[in-house]
Parts: structure tokens; sequence; C-alpha cells
């Protein structure tokens, strides 16, 4: 098994750790106060490569392994997990969804703006009705000659109203269930298009959560991401990989908030000593520390098992299912380490704790991993087992 981190590795590590330092750190909370979407840093972060990582250099990318963008993830995420989640929907759901299922025309058009940050892209799924069971899709792409007429509603959408580009899965023919279902390439600006109100959000707050509603939107076959029928499979091959990034982001929550309470709790005194010579604070901080680290170990194997081409469903369901609630549980310990100050916000660890939340919900419910988990192991994959030999 590989354990060393290549120099490019740790260098992109390196470069996220200072750009969210930089550039994300200082009007965090405001952002988070005010909902309002980093979208002078978005830039930045397309420009310094950090929107397209994954996708090839020739479609502007960087052309870097899964395993450096989970660990640039990881350190936007100590910081700012809503600029995360921007980051991890365009690079993992849309430009490898894109890059990976979509034709070579549809690559010219859209690929290389969405790597470089021109464009942000957006993954409609979900529906008002459909959101765990992702098959009971009921907005409809009716076939009309060379073109498709889509109708219906997605909700939480993350990216609804920054992005330019919306992956949309649709039912073409109800009859033939998950074979009937197609995704489309959807220009935010089409006809027809309309986005909802913006969420207000317990966490998450700077990235913007929308319904988007289809209103007989006319879109041309040449849109349609692969044969008939393939729209959930490249739904699910492509949520599959999202979700090593939500469980890069899930660690990063926790390994921010374990950070923030490690130098909290050298700095604070109470009777007569800094509070982490307090067994009952080191204790905290010790679990905090086996967890997070095991949380790391179960990330960086999935992104690695998906570099090394092996099957990664069951792996990125384990770490998402593992990292989510680590970070869960450690951003309330940061907070009880933190006492009263961790109550505001001048010390960003109850923004960390509120959007650990959603990791724990979005990308596929923790219960969605268990159930993707379990059908693993119905299906022998305990005796094959997953570890990169
Ligand atoms: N790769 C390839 N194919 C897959 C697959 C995978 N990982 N998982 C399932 N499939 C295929 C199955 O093989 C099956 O095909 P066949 O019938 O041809 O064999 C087909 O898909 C249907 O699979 P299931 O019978 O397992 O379907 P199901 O109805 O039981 O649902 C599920 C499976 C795992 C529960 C799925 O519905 C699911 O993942 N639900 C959660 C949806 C989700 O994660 N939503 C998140 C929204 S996106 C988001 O949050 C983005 C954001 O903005 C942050």
């Amino acid at each position: 098994m590989q354990f060393q981190l290549s120099e490019e590795q740790r260098a992109v590590q390196e470069a996220a750790r200072d750009f969210a330092n930089r550039e994300l750190l200082p009007d965090i909370i405001e952002r988070d106060r005010k909902m309002q979407v980093p979208l002078d840093q978005l830039k930045t972060m397309g420009e310094l490569g950090f929107l397209g990582m994954m996708v090839s250099p020739d479609h502007g990318g960087g052309g870097m392994d899964t395993l450096s963008y989970v660990m640039a993830l990881e350190e936007i995420s100590k910081i700012d997990a809503s600029t995360a989640v921007i980051m991890s929907v365009n690079n993992s759901l849309v430009c490898w969804g894109l890059e990976h299922f979509g034709n070579d025309d549809q690559k010219e058009r859209y690929l290389s703006k969405l790597a470089t940050g021109q464009w942000i892209g957006a993954f409609c799924l979900s529906e008002p009705e459909a959101g765990s069971d992702a098959t009971s899709q009921r907005t409809t792409a009716i076939r009309q000659g060379e073109n498709y007429i889509l109708s219906g509603t997605k909700n939480w959408i993350t990216n609804g109203s920054t992005s330019s580009i919306h992956i949309v899965i649709a039912q073409t023919d109800r009859d033939k269930g998950h074979k009937g279902i197609n995704a489309f390439l959807v220009e935010a600006d089409r006809q027809g298009v309309e986005i909802g109100p913006k969420e207000d959000k317990l966490g998450i707050r700077s990235s913007d959560t929308h319904s988007i509603i289809y209103n007989n939107v006319k879109v041309p076959l040449s849109s349609r991401i692969g044969d008939d029928g393939f729209g959930f499979t490249f739904a699910m091959k492509t949520l599959a990989g999202g979700r090593i990034g939500i469980a890069a982001q899930a660690l990063g929550i926790a390994a921010g908030a374990y950070e923030l309470a490690v130098a909290y709790a050298n700095e604070r005194e109470a009777f007569g000593k800094p509070i982490i010579k307090h067994q009952a604070i080191a204790f905290k901080l010790a679990e905090m520390a086996t967890e997070i680290d095991a949380a790391r170990q179960l990330v960086y194997h999935a992104a690695r098992l998906k570099d090394a081409g092996k099957n990664y469903d069951m792996a990125g369901s384990m770490a998402k299912l593992y990292a989510s609630d680590v970070a869960m549980k450690h951003t309330v310990e940061a907070v009880q380490i933190h006492g009263g100050y961790g109550y505001v916000k001048e010390y960003h660890v109850e923004r960390l704790m509120r959007d650990a939340k959603i990791t724990q919900i979005y990308e596929g419910t923790s219960e969605i991993q268990r159930l993707v988990i379990a059908r693993s192991i119905l299906k022998g994959h305990l005796q094959d087992p997953v570890f990169i030999k």
C-alpha cells in the first residue's frame, strides 16, 4: 500500500491551505451571516486550478489525481465549508461527469469553461418528492423530434443561482423505470429556466441553494449525456465519486474544528493551568485526533482506489458515512472545549458545527450510504477486499 505523498500532492495541499487562510478566512463570518457567495474568491480559485483539478489539461484542467483533489478540499473545508461544496460539486459532479460520459462536442462546448471557473455548474437530481429515492423522478423530458421538452422542479440545488450550466436528470419514459431516465446539459439562460428563491440554511450559508423550475424548456438531443436511458447510471456513477468529495469536506470540517480546539486549549487557562492539561479536555482531544485520522485514512483510501481504477462505490460510501459522523460529533466537542466562546461567531467553531450537519444529508444521506455499503456486502465485496495490495 502506498503511504507516501508525492511532492506535487504536498504542494497542492500547501497551496490550498494558503489560499484558504489568505482569501477565504478574512470575510467568512460576514459571508455566512449575509449568505453571500464568494464570487471573487471563486474567480481566483478558477485561475489557480481548484475548480477543475482532475480535468485533463487538454480541457483546461489540472490533470491531477483524486488524492490531490481531496487533500485540497480538506484544506479549503477546514476554513470554509461553503466554498468547499461549491468546489466539490463543480469538480466531482459536473466536470467529472461531463469528462467521463459527455461526447467530444459537449466537452468542447463546456468543459474548459467549467474547469477554469469561467462557469460554475450545478447537478440537478433531487426533487420535492425524489430525494433518497432517486429513481422516482417527476421531472419529465419528452422527446419532440430533435429536441426534448423539460418540465419539472428540482430542489436543494447547490450553485442554484451562480451556475451557468445544469446537469439535469429527468424521466423520459416512466414505463421503463430507471432505464427511462436521461441526463441533460442545460444552459441556465435557456428560455423557461426559472431559479427559485434562495434557501435560508442552518449551515454552508455562503453557498447558494435554490429550487430550479424547468417550464417546458426546449433542450436539443445533442445535449443528452450518453445513450437513451443512461441518465440514472450516469447519476449513480457520478455520485459515487461525489461522495468522496463530500467525505473530504466532512474531514476538513472536523480537522478545522480540532485545530481550533487544540489552539484554544493551549491558550485558555482554568484552575491555574492551560485547559489542555486537564484530563477532561485532553481526552476529548485524544478522541478527536484518533477519529479524525481514521476518517482521513478512509477518505484517502477511497481516493486511491479511484486513482487505481478499482471500484470505489463501497469505499466512498464508507468514507462519507464515517467522516460525516466524525465531523458532527467533533464539531460539537470543539464548541464544548471553547465553552461560552464556542457559542459565538468570532471563534468559528459554531459555524463549523452548523456546517457539519449537511454532510450527513447531501449526496446521499447516512442511511443511503449504509444501504450502498450493505448492498456491496451482499454482492460479496467483503470476500473481495477493497484494499490495494
Ligand atoms: N454505478 C453504476 N450503476 C449503479 C450504481 C453505481 N454506483 N448504483 C446503482 N446502479 C444501477 C443498478 O445496477 C441498477 O441497474 P440495473 O437494474 O441495470 O442493475 C440501477 O442503477 C438501479 O439501482 P437500484 O436498484 O439499486 O436503485 P434503487 O432505487 O434501489 O436506488 C440508491 C439506489 C442507492 C438508493 C439511489 O437511489 C441513491 O443513491 N439515492 C440517493 C440519491 C442521492 O445521493 N442524492 C443526492 C443528490 S445530489 C446532491 O446532493 C448534490 C449537491 O448539490 C450537493
